[in-house]
């Protein structure tokens, strides 16, 4: 899907389908008002039969004096209540109308709706985003493809070019690209998706972006002293893999961002096995690994001046003989020593290692990305991710890079007192803490093992997917990620 920005008049736009917005009690947006007068009230005459709920449609077909053959009416609720979430909605609805006509190109009108402080370029990002999202499928593994996808070629969005609004472009369709890498990587199954993919996948963006990767194996996790990583692949038959893929945009001197992000790719739960409902969905356990590659695509591929490192520890956490067991202890590459009482919770043994290793790139500050707690869906469902910082500054930065990219956290505590909750008697500290609090003492483990750095950590276990009839992958937190490192290298 291909977009441009030109400044165009909606009647005499030459495109397959004009989209305007109308807001309810009637009140036409500058665009659609140019439809009625030149249409001679055609317009007005039809929104009775448009609905008020924002994203509705309604399509009208050859309107006297338009030079285009088909316009996409989209309410956008009450002007007074009109925000960034009213504004995605509204274009989510454009999206569904022009897949259903099987359109083939659009002119996007709508995308100067003003949406309350927020800047021109705001819009023209998440008008690409949204879009892009609404035509993302997944198909691959059907035998039989459901006739040909409906494709949207091109897009126009109706604005003078002035920057920043051709880099808001390039911006977003980067970001685009690198959600659907992460969208596809949690969407293929867990007999496809294995560690060793997961690094061929790295070496391909390397090879296609100019990056620099490295995948480090079982021997070179034993010699690094990780033993927490390896006990969580043992029980496994598909080989670990420690996946490091660099990105320089800035000067090498310049120190990088470093994302860690956890890789299972599929989590049984170990010898304290998971219940058999809903078991499918831990193919999805590599979503925080996803990310980290998606976002690093994306920047690469926008050629952002920021420098990053992706860290990804990627193994199956599986049963079997060689498993590890409730009261295994092992020593970390910290030196730090875990009572492992729960093997279930196996991602924060995993990114323990990881991000005692990224220690080594001298990062700037640290994020882990993580589909680490359900008790972090019980807390916040499925609408923020929740973020955890040793660093106030750095947590603040998230937060508001999350509401730019719509793609939104919510800070939840790391008090010291949480830490109580993993004692164990025969080891430095256990991987569980007790049921209340869970997002939090997960979150208080991997403390002990970044306190080196200005660390932050995502907890993406209710955002990462969706279940029921829309199962499928989200791509978050890619949006935040890319967002966090611009803001972060100074971009708006
Ligand atoms: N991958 C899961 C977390 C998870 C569960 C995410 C359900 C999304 C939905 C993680 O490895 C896990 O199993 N965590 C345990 C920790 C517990 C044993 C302390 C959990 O949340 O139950
Ligand atoms: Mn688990
Ligand atoms: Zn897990």
């Amino acid at each position: 899907m291909e977009f441009s920005i030109t400044a165009l008049s909606p009647e005499t736009a030459k495109t397959g389908c004009v989209v305007v917005g109308v807001h309810s009690g009637k009140e036409l947006t500058p665009p659609a008002r140019r439809i009625d007068q030149a249409s001679r009230g055609a317009l007005r005459k039809a929104l009775p039969d448009l609905q008020e709920k924002t994203g509705s449609t309604l399509l009208l077909r050859g309107l006297p004096g338009v030079a285009a053959e088909r316009v996409l009416l989209v309410s956008l609720g009450a002007r007074k209540d009109f925000a960034a979430a009213q504004f995605r909605d509204a274009v989510r609805g454009a999206a569904a109308a022009l897949r259903e006509l099987g359109a083939k190109d659009a002119a996007l009108f709508l995308v100067e709706a003003k949406v309350a402080s927020q800047p021109l370029h705001w819009n023209a990002r998440h008008a690409v985003l949204v879009l892009r999202e609404a035509f993302y499928r997944f198909d691959q593994m059907k035998s039989q493809k459901k006739d040909a996808a409906p494709s949207l070629e091109h897009v126009v969005l109706p604005l003078s070019a002035k920057p920043p609004l051709p880099q808001a472009l390039a911006e977003a369709s980067a970001v685009a690209d690198g959600m659907a890498l992460a969208k596809t990587l949690g969407n293929l199954p867990p007999n496809v998706c294995t560690p060793a993919y997961l690094a061929d996948e790295a070496k391909k963006l390397a090879r296609q972006f100019k990056l620099d990767v490295e995948v480090l194996e079982r021997s070179d996790m034993h010699k690094l002293g990780m033993g927490a990583l390896l006990a969580v692949t043992a029980g496994s038959h598909q080989p670990p893999k420690l996946i490091v893929l660099r990105y320089q945009g800035a000067a090498k001197s310049a120190k990088p961002i470093a994302l860690v992000g956890k890789g299972i790719t599929f989590d049984t739960g170990g010898i304290s096995l998971k219940p058999a409902g809903e078991m499918d969905e831990m193919k999805f356990d590599m979503s925080g690994a996803g990310s980290v590659l998606g976002a690093i695509r994306a920047l690469a591929g926008m050629k952002a001046p920021v420098n990053v490192v992706g860290v990804i520890p990627t193994c199956e956490n599986m049963p079997g003989g060689q498993a590890t067991r409730p009261g295994d202890i092992v020593k970390t590459m910290s030196g730090q020593t875990v009572e492992i009482l729960n093997t279930d919770a196996e991602g924060r043994l995993i990114l323990c290692d990881a991000l005692e290793y990224a220690g080594r790139y001298n990062p700037e500050v640290v994020v882990d990305i993580a589909t680490l707690t359900g008790a972090c869906v019980v807390a916040l469902g499925h609408i923020a991710t929740g973020l955890f910082a040793n660093d106030q500054k750095l947590a603040d930065e998230i937060r508001a890079a999350g509401e730019d990219a719509f793609d939104r956290v919510w800070q939840m505590p790391l008090w010291e007192e949480y830490q109580e909750g993993l004692r164990s008697n025969f080891a430095d500290f256990a991987n569980i803490g007790g049921r209340p609090g869970g997002a939090i003492t997960a979150a208080s483990f991997l403390a002990r093992f970044t306190r080196k750095y200005r660390w932050a950590h995502l907890d993406i276990a209710g955002t990462a997917w969706k279940s029921g009839r829309e199962k499928g992958s989200t791509g978050r937190p890619v949006p935040l990620l890319v967002r966090f490192a611009l803001r972060h290298a100074g971009r708006k």
